[in-house]
């Protein structure tokens, strides 16, 4: 008798068909892991709403650069916790900041290791935003100046990349600029281009003592509700000269990751903030879910979306599975 339908399930039969037959595909290569290091703290301390997500002081960062690059993951991005804060964000760009001293660490212990910076004043100042504030504004242009001078700052500590997260508008003509006056031609720029004003980041922002002191980052972050706003986000980073481009957060706005891969050529990326992580660790923890499939179906549905590297807390968890699965030691 005729089939009158299609079988496939003949393609699922087996671990290895589904393995040939599997469209998308991380690997370890795809992941920057974020990491914060806190000036003037001696040892590690864990984040409490991020669980396996740790402050370090330079010595223990030093230990975990080189337990990264064991485990193959190639990239990091750096968040740093200064000591003091002020107005105008000073150890966001001082020579010797927690973030420019890590970065010279991070060569120092493995110089092949993508060292990318998170380039943003809100850990540096007291109000918690991203720019400066003035007469309780977050005003643009007076801006521009302390971001560009703090990515100057991180490329001359020997940053490859710095990601300027700031949101507000024409900061990577400015950092572009500022790069080129230093000679820092070298130095790309991974723009947060699409940045939703989003609950998501919650952890992050205790883990970076950077909660806004008032209001909140939805006069420069975006409407979660916006897509066609994104593109236009991205075509002005772009023409003002980012190399990359990111989607932040990455699971609710995977839609987005994809309309960003599809309407321009550059590299895309999206970044599984802190909440995202959160949430997943929180169920595993009370036994409700398996945490490995979970972390593995989510990765591989950004690389669906069209991310072409994936900013993840799971990074590290994500790359010693990999080597188990290629029968190294994990
Ligand atoms: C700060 C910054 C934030 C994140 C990255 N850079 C927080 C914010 O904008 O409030 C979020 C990262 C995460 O949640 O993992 N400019």
């Amino acid at each position: 008798m005729l089939e009158s339908f299609d079988r496939h399930r003949r393609l699922r039969t087996t671990p290895a068909m589904r393995r040939l037959v599997q469209e998308f595909r991380y690997t370890p290569e795809d992941f920057i892991y974020p990491m914060f290091v806190q000036e003037g703290l001696h040892g590690q301390e864990e984040i409490a709403a991020m669980p396996g997500v740790y402050h370090y002081g330079l010595e223990e960062f030093r230990q975990e650069v080189l337990e990264l690059s064991r485990l193959g993951v190639p990239s990091i991005l750096l968040f740093g916790v200064p000591e003091e804060k002020d107005e105008l964000s000073s150890s966001a760009y001082a020579e010797r900041g927690i973030v420019q001293e890590a970065v010279r660490a991070a060569k120092e212990e493995n110089p092949d290791l993508l060292v990318m910076t998170d380039v943003c004043l809100c850990q540096y100042n007291q109000a918690g935003h991203c720019g400066l504030v003035q007469d309780g504004k977050i005003v643009n242009d007076p801006s521009l100046d302390l971001l560009a001078r703090t990515a100057v700052s991180h490329a001359a500590a020997g940053a490859d990349v710095v990601a300027p997260s700031d949101m507000m508008d024409g900061r990577v003509a400015a950092i572009r600029a500022a790069l080129d006056r230093e000679g820092l031609i070298d130095t790309s720029i991974l723009s947060y281009a699409v940045k939703y004003a989003s609950a998501f980041y919650g952890p992050f922002r205790e883990a970076a003592h950077s909660t806004p002191a008032f209001g909140d980052r939805k006069t420069y972050q975006m409407n979660p509700a916006n897509v066609r706003e994104a593109v236009r986000e991205t075509a002005s980073d772009l023409a003002e000269g980012a190399d990359m481009v990111m989607v932040k957060p990455a699971l609710s706005y995977m839609d987005v990751t994809k309309t960003i891969r599809d309407q321009f050529d550059v590299p895309v990326g999206t970044y599984n903030v802190s909440a995202e992580y959160s949430m997943v660790k929180a169920a595993a923890a009370q036994g409700w879910i398996d945490e490995r499939a979970m972390v593995t179906e989510i990765l591989t549905s950004f690389k669906r979306a069209g991310a072409d590297f994936i900013l993840s807390y799971h990074a590290k968890d994500a790359a010693r599975w990999h080597r188990e699965e290629l029968g190294l030691e994990g």
